[in-house]
């Protein structure tokens, strides 16, 4: 029979490239989705038709306990989240309600459903269960690159949020001995990237520009460095991590850094454009808080799992700048269903 997965956040760049992943590994997929009229379901459902739908909010207990016994999964991956850091800042209460205590909606369900309880010997279960934690958890980086080791310094209530939920997946696995493990997964970005993060934003940028639909792209703080990678590469890391023989935490990241200066003069040059030309800052683009760099060491997820990421910074911008001028020139509008690349 079939292994049956549950993915939250299916309608998110990550969930459509993990539920991609898991079916051609020939598992049974649901993901589990918000809303009863949802715009990202109907866009989903026409891009992966394979994969079947759950309704559940991380924000609702009962239903993530009914979600988890009707699919009976084999696996869980918890994607489901407030994802941007900006937006943390002004819905702080919803990003550690959907954020944080979603994880512990998510693991509840999955011990009750699966009959471990408190008290008694770690009993474990059969469900194993993956966290998608952030490197923005590391926030105010003490050493670089950052491990498995490395403290954090959470720097938005997006990142408090995270390391809550990261704490929280480490304590059930202790005491309850359930395979629950977290990975800690740097920048990865991807033609799906909500147009919101600045790699997406470039890209949708350098193409109005090189198209006339656009003459200037205002970014906040160009210092900020990332480690950016392709997220079709960081879900298989996600699976593997859950086919270990042991439950671990692993950073998974590309171990570069590039600057959002970077970003942009490679953007803008991908399309034959000079950057200086049409880059205007904003002030009221900055963070009140910054992360002003993220590098990750990767070791670990290479020696244990064997996971190496396949694409390069510049193949990613490339591709997301193509994938763009290709979009728009087919009249397409990034926020409308059928323009999902
Ligand atoms: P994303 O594109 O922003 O997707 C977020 C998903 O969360 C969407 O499917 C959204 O569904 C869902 N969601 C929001 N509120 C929810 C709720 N109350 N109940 C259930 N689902 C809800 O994020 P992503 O880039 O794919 O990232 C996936 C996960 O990895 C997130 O947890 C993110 O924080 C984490 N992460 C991402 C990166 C990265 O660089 N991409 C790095 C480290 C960690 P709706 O369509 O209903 O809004
Ligand atoms: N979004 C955005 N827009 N960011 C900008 C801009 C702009 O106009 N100008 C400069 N930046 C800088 C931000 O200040 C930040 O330092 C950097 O670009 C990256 O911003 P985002 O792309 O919004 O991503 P993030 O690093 O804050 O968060 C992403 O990665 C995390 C992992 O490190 C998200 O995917 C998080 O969900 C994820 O956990």
């Amino acid at each position: 029979m079939a292994r049956r997965a549950l993915i939250t956040g299916i309608t998110g760049q990550d969930g459509s490239y993990l539920a991609e992943h898991l079916l051609r590994e020939g598992y049974e997929v649901w993901g589990l989705a918000r809303g009863q009229a949802n715009p990202r379901v109907s866009r989903m459902r026409k891009l992966l038709a394979d994969v079947q739908v759950v309704r559940g909010d991380l924000l609702d207990q009962g239903s993530l306990i009914s979600a988890v016994e009707r699919v009976q999964p084999d696996e869980v991956y918890n994607l489901g989240a407030i994802s941007f850091v900006p937006m943390s800042w002004e819905q702080a209460e919803l990003t550690a309600e959907v954020t944080g205590m979603g994880v512990l909606r998510m693991l509840e369900a999955i011990r009750v459903c699966s009959g471990v309880s408190r008290g008694g010997p770690a009993a474990g279960g059969q469900i194993r269960f993956y966290q998608a934690s952030s490197s923005e958890m590391f926030g105010q980086v003490s050493e670089t690159p950052q491990n498995e080791r490395t403290g954090f310094h959470p720097r938005s209530p997006y990142g408090v949020a995270k390391a809550y939920g990261h704490f929280l997946t480490q304590n059930y696995r202790e005491s309850y001995g359930m395979f629950a493990v977290s990975g800690i997964l740097f920048n990865h970005e991807s033609p799906r990237r909500g147009a919101e993060f600045v790699t997406r934003k470039v890209s949708l940028g350098v193409a109005r520009i090189k198209l006339g639909l656009a003459d200037e792209l205002r970014l906040g703080n160009l210092e900020a460095r990332r480690d950016w990678g392709f997220a079709g590469d960081y879900v298989r890391a996600m699976h593997l991590m859950l086919q270990a023989a042991t439950p671990e935490d692993y950073v998974i990241g590309t171990g570069r850094m590039k600057s959002v200066r970077e970003l942009a003069e490679a953007a803008f040059a991908a399309a034959g454009l000079d950057w200086e030309r049409y880059v205007v800052t904003d002030q009221a683009l900055h963070r009140p808080a910054e992360v002003d760099l993220l590098c990750a060491d990767p070791k670990k997820a290479r020696v244990q799992l064997g996971w190496e990421p396949t694409v390069s910074f510049d193949e990613l911008v490339a591709l997301m700048v193509e994938s763009d001028l290709r979009l728009l020139s087919d009249g397409g509008d990034p926020d409308q269903d059928s323009s999902w690349p």
